[in-house]
């Protein structure tokens, strides 16, 4: 069996293809990414890397966040990716997309994301979608993205229930190594939280010195959010490792006088 990650250099991408060539199947997995000649955006070296594969996984990500941009991604990485797909004859397609996406509409990046699920759904391809919570990783991306004046980082008190980029991985590869869902699955850390509590745990473990402010207002990459907006649904899977024990091993080597990822 031939396995094609896309946007496999990525965060999860990287993860995802180690762990599968680390699988005892007999299986070809290929990264496929701009740096190794794979780009959705022009098509180049698509119709190659998906020759004679059966299963096309994508965590690729837009380079670039801002609302066109992500759009214009989503929409020509989505029609290309389908239409070397139909001539591969692939199997099964499997999206990484982010848990709440439909009700995070007014954000051009969850736009763009659901922009990629509807393409998928009506791809005609078998697929499985499988929408995730926020990986810790991403804890300095939100902290930076809300840092509004001076040393000030405004964090609603919404909840959020974040989970390993591994754990992530692990879901993943139990989808490709199953059939086709024709639907959409969730997957979450094993604990919800406040959001504010968990940007504060961050920035001390970090060492940062920037001052958490908790702010009902205080916006999630553009929109403000309700208690549930960002919350995985009652038949989520869900991981077992904490962000605690998670970020004392991944952040213990790291002192931080300014906000990192
Ligand atoms: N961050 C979160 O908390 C979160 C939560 C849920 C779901 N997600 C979703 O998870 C997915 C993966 O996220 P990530 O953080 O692992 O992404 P990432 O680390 O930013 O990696 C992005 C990947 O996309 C590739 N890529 C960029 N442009 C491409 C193109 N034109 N053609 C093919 N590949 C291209 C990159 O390749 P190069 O390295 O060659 O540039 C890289 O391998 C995203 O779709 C995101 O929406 C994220």
């Amino acid at each position: 069996m031939k396995i094609v990650v896309i946007g496999g250099t990525g965060l999860i991408g990287t993860k995802l293809v180690s762990k599968l060539r680390a699988l005892n199947y007999d299986h070809e997995v290929v990264s496929a990414s701009p740096s190794s000649g794979v780009n959705t955006i022009t098509g180049e070296g698509l119709t190659k890397a998906l020759t004679n594969a059966q299963i096309v996984v994508d965590v690729s990500n837009s380079p670039y966040f801002d609302d066109q941009a992500a759009l214009n991604f989503f929409e020509a990485s989505g029609h290309n990716i389908f239409k070397a797909e139909k001539v591969a004859g692939i199997q099964h397609h499997i999206a990484l997309s982010v848990v709440g996406t439909n009700r995070l509409q007014k954000s051009g990046y969850f736009q763009a994301k659901q922009t990629q699920e509807d393409l998928v759904k009506t791809s005609g391809i078998p697929y499985t979608i499988l929408r995730s919570t926020q990986f810790f990783e991403f804890a300095g991306a939100i902290a930076r993205s809300a840092v509004t004046t001076g040393n000030e980082v405004h964090i609603p008190p919404a909840g959020i229930q974040p989970i390993a980029a591994a754990e992530v991985v692990e879901a993943l590869t139990d989808i490709i190594l199953g059939a086709p869902l024709n639907n959409t699955v969730e997957v979450a850390g094993p604990v919800a939280m406040p959001m504010d509590e968990w940007i504060r745990y961050y920035l001390n473990i970090t060492e940062d010195y920037h001052q958490l402010v908790t702010d009902a207002h205080g916006r999630y990459f553009g929109v403000e959010l309700q208690e549930e907006t960002l919350l995985p649904g009652e038949y989520a899977r869900l991981g077992k490792l904490t962000y605690e024990n998670w970020s004392h091993t991944y952040y213990s080597k790291l002192t931080s006088d300014s906000i990192r990822g």
